[in-house]
C-alpha cells in the first residue's frame, strides 16, 4: 500500500488529484488519503483553472479525503508513505527537505527550485533520507517528446542537426497571492513555463556549452515574460522561445517543436506528432493515449514499489536544467551575451 498526501490543491494540484482518483480506481495499492492547502476555498472549488485542455476540470468530492491547512499537521496525524508537492516554487526546497527528513518519498512539481544551490539541498536531503525524490518534469513522460527522445537515441533519422522548441500562452493570473507574477517566488516565465523546454533540451542533448538569451518584461516585478534562447552545442543548432504575455481572448496555450535530423524531421504541432523521413511520405506514429501528468506519477509510484532508481528524471539532471535556466537569465541581463553554463 502506498499512502499519499497531496500538498497544494490549486490549478495544478487539481490535475494531480484527478490522476490519483484514476490511479486508485486502477490500482488498489494506491491510496490518496489526505489533502493539504492553506486556502480552505480550494476544497470547495468546483473546477480548476489550468491552461492545459481537459486537465483539472473534474468535479471533486472532497469529503472522501482528510483535509489539512498545514503540512506539519498532516505529517503529524496521517500515516503516509509519500507526499506530492504541488505548491508554489519558492516552497519546493523547504517542503521537500522537511518531508524527506520525516522519512517520506516526495514527488515535487517542476521547476525543481529557484537556484542550483537550493536544488543541491534537495539532493542532499534525498541522500540523507534514502527515500525517493522526483521532480515533475512532465515532458520526459509526454508521449510525443518521449518519441523524440527515442528518435535522437536510436539514430533512425541520423544525427540531430537543428531543433526549435516553444510554448506560448496567456499570463498566469489567479494563482495563490499571484505568486507567478513575483519573480522572487516563481523565477518568472523563464524559470516557470520555459523550464519545460529547457529541461527538454537538457534531456535530449545534455548541458550546452553556453547560452544566449534575449527577453522582455511585460508585468512589473515578474521578471522575463517573453524570451528567445540559442544554445551552443558542437555541430548543432538549438533554439527555444517562450511567451506568457499573449492575452488575446481566444489565444490558446500551445507547445510545439520541430527537430531536424540528417535524414528527416520530427514535428509536434497542434498536439500531433508527425515524422517526415527525407524523400518519403510522412506518418503519424502510434503513441500512448495518456498524458505526461498521469504517466509521471505512475512511473514514480512504480519506483516506490520496485525500489529501482529514478532513471528518467534523476535529480542531478533536473538540477542541471535549473543551471541552464539561470545562465539564460544572466545572458538576458547582459542583453544576449553568451554565458557559459556553470
Ligand atoms: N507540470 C506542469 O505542466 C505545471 C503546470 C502548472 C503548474 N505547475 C507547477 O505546479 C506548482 C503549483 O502551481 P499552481 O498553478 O497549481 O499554483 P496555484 O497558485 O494555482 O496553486 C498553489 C496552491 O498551493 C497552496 N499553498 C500555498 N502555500 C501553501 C502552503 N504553505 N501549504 C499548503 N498549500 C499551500 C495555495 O493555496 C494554492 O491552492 C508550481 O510549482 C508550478 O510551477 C506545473
Amino acid at each position: 500500500m502506498i499512502r499519499v498526501g497531496l500538498v497544494g490543491v490549486g490549478a495544478m494540484g487539481r490535475g494531480h488529484l484527478e490522476v490519483y482518483i484514476r490511479l486508485m480506481e486502477e490500482d488498489p495499492s494506491i491510496k490518496l488519503t489526505a489533502l493539504c492547502d492553506v486556502d480552505p476555498k480550494r476544497f470547495e472549488a468546483r473546477e480548476g483553472n489550468l491552461n492545459i485542455e481537459g486537465v483539472g476540470k473534474d468535479q471533486i468530492d472532497f469529503s472522501r479525503f482528510h483535509l489539512y491547512a498545514d503540512m506539519d499537521a498532516m505529517l503529524d496525524q496521517e500515516p503516509l508513505d509519500m507526499v506530492d508537492l504541488v505548491i508554489p516554487t519558492y516552497l519546493h526546497a523547504p517542503y521537500a527537505e522537511k518531508a524527506l527528513d520525516r522519512g517520506l518519498h516526495v514527488f515535487c512539481e517542476k521547476p525543481m527550485s529557484l537556484t542550483p544551490e537550493q536544488c543541491q539541498r534537495m539532493i542532499d536531503a534525498r541522500n540523507r533520507s534514502g527515500k525517493l525524490l522526483m521532480i515533475g518534469q512532465c515532458l520526459r513522460f509526454w508521449p510525443a517528446y518521449e518519441k523524440l527522445k527515442e528518435t535522437v537515441e536510436n539514430g533512425s533519422l541520423g544525427k540531430p542537426t537543428a531543433g526549435y522548441y516553444a510554448r506560448y500562452g496567456g499570463t498566469p493570473r489567479g494563482s495563490f497571492e499571484d505568486w507567478y507574477l513575483d519573480e522572487t517566488r516563481s523565477g518568472g516565465c523563464l524559470l516557470d513555463q520555459h523550464i519545460h523546454d529547457v529541461d527538454m533540451v537538457n534531456w535530449l542533448f545534455g548541458l550546452p556549452e553556453a547560452v544566449s538569451t534575449r527577453g522582455v518584461n511585460a508585468n512589473p516585478g515578474a521578471g522575463i515574460d517573453a524570451l528567445s534562447t540559442i544554445y551552443r552545442y558542437p555541430g548543432m543548432s538549438v533554439a527555444t522561445e517562450d511567451d506568457w504575455s499573449l492575452n488575446g481572448k481566444d489565444m490558446k496555450f500551445q507547445m510545439r517543436f520541430r527537430q531536424n535530423f540528417e535524414r528527416g524531421a520530427v514535428v509536434f504541432e497542434d498536439n500531433k506528432l508527425t515524422v517526415y523521413p527525407n524523400g518519403e511520405s510522412s506518418y503519424v506514429p502510434d503513441l500512448p493515449a495518456d498524458n505526461g501528468y498521469y504517466r509521471e506519477l505512475r512511473y514514480f509510484l512504480d519506483r516506490i514499489g520496485d525500489g529501482e532508481p529514478i532513471a528518467t528524471a534523476p535529480l542531478e539532471s533536473t538540477r542541471d536544467t535549473i543551471r541552464i535556466a539561470v545562465a539564460e537569465r544572466e545572458s538576458a541581463r547582459l542583453d544576449g551575451e553568451w554565458v557559459p553554463v556553470k
